[in-house]
């Protein structure tokens, strides 16, 4: 195991009903004046933006209010954002919403206090100062509730970038299962997939020696694997979301993850599909990730063959090891399109002629990156190739 810090601050305020304690936890971490941010309307018709305001007005806090933040969050509400904080003396960003208002509140929050565009952090600049943010979150899925990460999109060039710092960490979260009721099947399921991903992220490793994070990271998936039907089938089964909500934090606060080298090319790979696109990012990923597993399991066919066998209940083939490694991914893509999730480029809406387009806009030049393996043009050209022709 290599050498690590773990920070993770956040307040995880979790349960039914728990939004309304918002305004408590806001004046808790020395909130007056808050920027409440949401998206495109869900949160409103739910009757959670009215819960949250009146927990506002009752611990006597201030507040003003910007809508519309679409999935794949953009630049151009970003900036927005900072204008109408500056404007107003917003001294805290409330996001309600799913992982594209989070981000788009913690774009809005290191861009308050930096003198300079805010863009300049999603091309390499380190934050080194933030408004405190906190999320109500409606979403199980991007894990941007405990993550210190934050992805936007330039509208000028449809450009998906990330940051990641320890000043973006939600001071609080509150955590409601019941709230994820309303979401239509598909979103669950691209939850889903984005949520196993981000242990799939850290779970392909070079490093040795880390029983408890592969362990931790099992369970994550073999919870999901369980639990991501039961709500499909049942989407107001509030046990089974509870164990999803819980298990989309547990996945990307990086608990499951530290002291270990960690992958991140299918979020690469994907983050350019879902830019050029549109689409939803669980949705990129279910197209990416198996993708990716066909093309670099023979780096290390036994990590391969303890997924299947742990995760997917494959039995071990000892004289060929290769079979089982096939069988393990083979289950996941059949998982994936089990749960709704597209597989290949035309179910997605992608187009196998513009992957020229998707390789030059991953940046990577006469360079590599990547952890597990790393890979270069070639390399994700070829896995664009894959995914385009993808099937069970
Ligand atoms: O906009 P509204 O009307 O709220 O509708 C949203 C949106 O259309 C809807 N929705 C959310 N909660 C709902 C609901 N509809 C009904 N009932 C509810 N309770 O769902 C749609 C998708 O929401 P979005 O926030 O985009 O989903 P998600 O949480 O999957 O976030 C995706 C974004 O997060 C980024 C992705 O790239 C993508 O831009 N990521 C962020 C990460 C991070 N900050 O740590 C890590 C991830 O790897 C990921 O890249
Ligand atoms: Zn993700």
């Amino acid at each position: 195991m290599e050498n690590f810090n773990f920070y993770s601050p956040t307040e995880f305020v979790f349960g039914k009903g728990r939004a309304a304690e918002t305004g408590h936890f806001v004046k808790k971490y020395g909130g007056t004046k808050v920027l409440i941010h949401y998206g495109g309307g869900s949160a409103v018709k739910s009757g959670l933006i009215g819960i949250v305001k009146k927990s506002l007005d009752e611990a006597g806090i201030q507040y003003c209010e910007l809508g519309g933040v679409q999935p794949n969050p953009r630049d151009t509400l970003v900036y927005k954002g900072i204008d109408l904080c500056r404007n107003e003396g917003v001294d805290f960003i409330l996001a309600v919403g799913g992982g594209s208002v989070i981000d788009s509140a913690k774009g809005i929050a290191i861009g308050v206090p930096y003198n300079g565009d805010f863009w300049d952090m999603y091309c390499g600049k380190a934050p080194e100062k933030a408004l405190p943010v906190a999320t109500v979150l409606t979403i199980a899925a991007a894990g941007s509730e405990g993550s210190g990460d934050s992805v936007i999109t330039k509208e000028d060039g449809m450009l998906k970038r990330a940051v990641g710092s320890d000043h973006l960490r939600p001071k609080f979260s509150v955590m409601d299962p019941a709230l994820t009721q309303t979401l239509p099947a598909y979103q669950t399921a691209c939850g889903a997939t984005d949520i196993m991903a981000h242990v799939f992220e850290r779970y392909f490793t070079n490093t040795k020696e880390v029983e408890i994070t592969d362990r931790l990271c099992e369970a994550v998936l073999i919870t999901m694997v369980k639990e991501a039907p039961r709500v499909i089938a049942d989407p107001d089964n509030y046990d089974a979301r509870a164990n999803i909500m819980w298990a989309g934090m547990v996945a990307h606060n990086n608990i499951v993850g530290v002291g270990r080298q960690q992958d991140w090319n299918s979020h690469g790979l994907e983050h350019e599909l879902s830019g050029l696109y549109d689409v939803a990012h669980g949705a990129g990923l279910a197209v990416i990730m198996p993708s990716w597993m066909e093309y670099v399991y023979k780096h290390n066919v036994l990590r391969f063959c303890q997924m299947a066998t742990r995760v997917f209940g494959c039995q071990m083939n000892f004289e060929n090891p290769e079979v089982t490694a096939l069988e393990g991914i083979h289950r996941f893509r059949s998982f994936l399109h089990s749960i709704g999730m597209p597989i290949n480029f035309a179910e997605l809406g992608a187009k196998e002629e513009d992957i020229p387009v998707l390789v030059e806009k991953i940046g990577i030049g006469d360079g590599k990156f990547g952890g597990f393996m790393e890979l270069d043009r070639n390399d994700v050209t070829e896995i664009y190739r894959i995914a385009a022709h993808a099937s069970l």
